[in-house]
């Protein structure tokens, strides 16, 4: 694939961009607090819906310490309507490690805006970009359906390498004195002209050198498919038991599992040896040791690969595990179906 092709739509889309763009209002400022909510406003949701959200937001949240101290009412109220809640509740995260951290300034580097919650790679390059001018690509789905096409790229644009190269290869062709412009034309030619279904390319100020227009493969690109392989996890599970019951550990409170008490457990395949080390870490002292029949687990979106050793020890529970009676197990614990073929193991002895 020649990526080279991309030196050559600088200027065709900034003149085109000039002539054609749609007056919103984040394109009135380049307050990066305001470019940043708009960001976030526009990640799942239409333009038109956006806009009397984003003057509201801005009017009751003007400065990024008002959006840290706003309470849980407020910013429900503002959003309510625009969906993905989530969306606004790490945007007040954001906000209040920017005050934490930035002195309440949204910083300009792209490493600083990436480190903040809620700023992937696009949004820090939009805010870097459109609020500070500097030539960092932000490559929304937008732009890679324009990409995908110019290059006539037939990978797969839902495959996050597939992103970082166009991310790459577009770092060069953003030119240093209009990049807050070169990104907003990408995005806008994304929305008006280069579309994804019937894309206008009698109109397009790219079509000159698009490779997709030149083989007729506008209506095929971009290429998406969803990954249905699920990803796998090795891991150690430990059963340790002591007069008390077993051993458990409960789990953080968001992500798989949130919340549920699990068999302490650990990454990849551990020997005896490696057990031990892991074992003493944790705290723990070791009576006996020995391996158990290895187990699968597969889960929605992963599939976890255990294999076990039951442990037996005299000492209290290390923080922060607990001990759990059989009792316990049955009536207080919640413990997930993933470790059931190790717990079928558990209470057999007499300590
Ligand atoms: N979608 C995402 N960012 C946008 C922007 N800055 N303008 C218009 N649409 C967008």
């Amino acid at each position: 694939m020649n990526t080279e092709i991309l030196s050559l739509i600088a200027e065709p889309l900034l003149s085109w961009y000039e002539a054609n763009k749609r007056d919103l209002p984040w394109r009135r400022t380049t307050d990066p607090y305001a470019i940043w909510v708009s960001e976030i406003m526009l990640q799942q949701t239409r333009v038109e819906a956006v806009l009397s959200y984003y003057e509201r937001f801005l009017a009751t949240l003007p400065t990024v310490s008002d959006l840290a101290q706003a309470s849980d009412e407020v910013l429900h109220k503002l959003w309510q309507g625009l969906g993905y809640y989530s969306r606004v509740r790490n945007l007040q995260k954001g906000a209040k490690e920017v005050c934490e951290r930035f002195g309440g300034m949204v910083p300009s580097d792209e490493k600083d805006l990436l480190s903040l919650c809620g700023i992937g790679s696009y949004t820090a390059g939009a805010i870097a970009s459109i609020a500070f001018g500097k030539a960092v690509p932000a490559v929304d789905g937008n732009v890679l359906r324009v990409l995908a096409r110019v290059l006539a790229d037939d990978r797969n644009v839902l495959d996050q390498k597939t992103k970082e190269s166009m991310e790459i290869a577009l770092k060069p062709a953003i030119p240093p004195s209009d990049a807050g412009n070169f990104t907003q034309s990408l995005i806008e030619l994304g929305a008006l002209v280069c579309t994804p279904q019937s894309p206008k390319c009698d109109t397009c100020p790219l079509a000159f050198c698009c490779e997709a227009k030149k083989q007729g493969l506008c209506a095929i690109l971009p290429i998406r498919f969803k990954n249905n392989t699920k990803k796998e996890e090795n891991k150690t599970v430990f059963l340790i038991e002591s007069k008390d019951g077993i051993l458990l550990h409960r789990r953080p409170s968001s992500g798989l599992l949130a919340g549920l008490w699990e068999l302490p457990n650990v990454e990849n395949h551990l020997s005896e040896a490696q057990a031990k080390e892991v074992l003493s870490e944790m705290g723990i002292k070791v009576q006996s040791i020995s391996a158990l029949p290895a187990a699968k687990h597969i889960f929605t979106h992963k599939i976890w690969n255990m294999t076990a050793f039951k442990v037996i020890t005299k000492d209290s529970a290390p923080t922060p595990y607990v001990y759990a009676s059989k009792e316990a197990v049955d009536t207080k614990y919640a413990i997930p179906s993933a470790f059931a073929a190790f717990m079928k193991e558990a209470f057999h002895e007499t300590l």
